[in-house]
């Protein structure tokens, strides 16, 4: 629905030279902020995955602001949220992933019991960039078996590639915006 995203692209911030010189950061919290403009948000989504045939069995969260949508829309869907947290955060038993970014890497954790074998798992962020974190994601709960049936953001970085390389792997997308 090309109006719902108009919408919700023009409620999208850009900050200039954030958090570094030349980097045009897309912010997402006024779309937050704003209980009118949230609830479209989520419901762009929750409309999606209500259809019974892309109906998850679980929601899957990155960390950190995956939580913040993902949680909505596993609560409206009526099935339940898991977050896959940056390395250090999670109490139990868990499998990581390790991924690289422009300087470094970075290490991302997922309970060994937040899914079960053969669960159909929608997997959330707010973002798509160079797409190393929703991979990361999906390779954690693949290694506990769950089917990741698709992958969801607010926001594509097409030209950082990383929407293509997931698509690529075989993993479904679906995204309200994309700032090229
Ligand atoms: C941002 C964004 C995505 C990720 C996208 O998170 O929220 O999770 O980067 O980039 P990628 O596609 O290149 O992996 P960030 O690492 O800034 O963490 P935060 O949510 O804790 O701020
Ligand atoms: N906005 C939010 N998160 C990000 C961005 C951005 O522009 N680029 C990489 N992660």
């Amino acid at each position: 629905n090309t109006s719902v995203n108009q919408y919700l692209r023009e409620h999208i911030r850009t900050v200039m030279d954030w958090p570094a010189p030349g980097v045009q950061f897309r912010d997402i919290t006024p779309l937050l902020q704003d209980a009118k403009v949230f609830r479209v948000l989520i419901d762009a989504f929750v409309h999606r995955y209500m259809d019974p045939a892309l109906r998850p069995d679980v929601v899957a969260g990155l960390d950190a602001r995956g939580f913040i949508i993902g949680s909505v829309i596993a609560y409206e869907l009526g099935v339940g949220f898991v977050p896959i947290r940056k390395k250090g955060k999670l109490p139990f038993t868990t499998v990581e992933e390790t991924y690289e970014l422009e300087y470094g890497s970075a290490t991302v954790e997922l309970h060994v019991d937040a899914v079960k074998v053969g669960h159909r798992v929608l997997l959330i962020d707010d973002l798509i960039a160079t797409g190393g974190t929703m991979m990361a994601g999906k390779k954690l709960l693949e290694k506990l078996g769950a089917e990741v049936m698709e992958g969801a953001a607010i926001v594509d970085l097409p030209e950082l590639g990383g929407s293509a390389k997931l698509r690529a792997s075989g993993l479904p997308l679906f995204t309200l915006v994309n700032f090229e």
